[in-house]
């Protein structure tokens, strides 16, 4: 499988199989989610940071599996913390809510034994119309996360260059059809800007060849997920939140990171590596089971990378010793 393959299921997966409501009253099935329990191995009296909050899924099994632990839970969208406050509610105080990107948030003087980042958008958000994620069903063309984000989706191809959204959308849905994607949105748009999700999908739906059109996946998968990380910078917050995530660790602190498509996994997997503060455990990702993909076919594509905080923090002395030994 392709990158642009694995990129464009992450979106396919996300957008078209709605989890089943009754099986899950929160909306969002938790990905990888033993698993990344396990990874993060969390002890009576530590803290630790859920940074995409989202249902609260990850964090609940966390304070099961630990009800002495704390935890920090943050989510950059307002309607996710809603919804995590109430499934989090019997652990009262033990847990923190904070509304914040990832990339901006500030732990001061606190210190996390480990840290937890599921990435991309929630079912709530791709299953609802207004959030105007989805390809296949009719709202607003707005794919923020957050509300307080400037730019929305519309915003973008209503006046981006041609050559501005080509190159978006090759780099971020690795779609070869991008040039020709992206004349269709500046000859529509000016004949009227765009401004619902069906439009959008219908305009790249008309553009490109039949058998594209009668593919595997939507002809519009790779442009909305190219949209989306626009809106959201999503590969600018990540590489924030991998150069910050092992300062905000206690020594042997571990960062769990569940990914979605290879771009982002690209990154998880060479920060990971090459951050001098950690060590990574897992050589490979892991991936969710065939019985885990069975109930929750969203989980296709997820991978989980952990990587550990070194025990011994680098003291100036040992760095100017080591310094000296070298170059000696
Ligand atoms: C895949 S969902 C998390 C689901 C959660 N682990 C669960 O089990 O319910 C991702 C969540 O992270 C949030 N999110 C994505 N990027 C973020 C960022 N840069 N900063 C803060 N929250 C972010 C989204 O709003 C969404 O609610």
């Amino acid at each position: 499988m392709t990158a642009a393959d694995s990129a464009a299921d992450a979106s396919f997966d996300r957008s078209t199989e709605p989890p089943d409501p009754a099986a899950n009253p929160w909306g969002h099935q938790s990905v990888l989610c033993a698993e990344s329990i396990a990874a993060l191995a969390p002890q009576p009296g530590g803290i630790y940071l859920d940074a995409t909050l989202g249902a609260g899924g990850h964090s609940a099994a966390l304070l099961a599996a630990c009800p002495e632990a704390q935890l920090v839970g943050l989510d950059c969208d307002e309607r996710a913390l809603a919804i995590a406050r109430d499934r989090l509610a019997p652990w009262g105080d033990r847990v923190t809510f904070v509304h914040s990107n990832f990339a901006n948030f500030q732990p001061g003087e606190q210190r996390f034994h480990g840290i937890l980042a599921d990435l991309g958008v929630s079912s709530m958000q791709f299953d609802q119309p207004d959030r105007g994620f989805s390809f296949r069903q009719d709202g607003p063309l707005d794919m923020r996360m957050d509300d307080r984000l400037d730019q929305s989706a519309a915003d973008l191809v209503n006046t981006w260059e041609e050559v501005e959204l080509a190159n978006a959308i090759y780099q971020y849905g690795e779609e070869r059809l991008s040039r020709r994607i992206a004349r269709a949105i500046v000859e529509q748009r000016q004949r009227q800007p765009f401004s619902r999700t069906l439009e959008l999908a219908e305009a790249i739906a008309r553009c490109v060849p039949g058998k594209y059109r009668h593919g595997r996946i939507h002809p519009a998968t790779r442009t909305f997920q190219a949209l989306r990380i626009v809106v959201n910078q999503e590969l600018d917050v990540l590489e924030t939140l991998l150069d910050l995530a092992p300062d905000w660790l206690a020594p042997e602190g571990r960062l769990a990171i569940i990914s979605f498509h290879s771009l982002e996994d690209r990154i998880v997997k060479h920060r990971l590596k090459d951050s001098p503060l950690l060590q990574v455990l897992t050589k490979k990702p892991t991936i969710p089971t065939e019985a885990e993909t069975a109930t929750n076919p969203r989980a296709r594509s997820a991978k989980l990378r952990v990587a550990q905080r070194h025990p011994l923090e680098p003291t100036p002395t040992r760095d100017r010793l080591n310094r000296g030994r070298r170059s000696g």
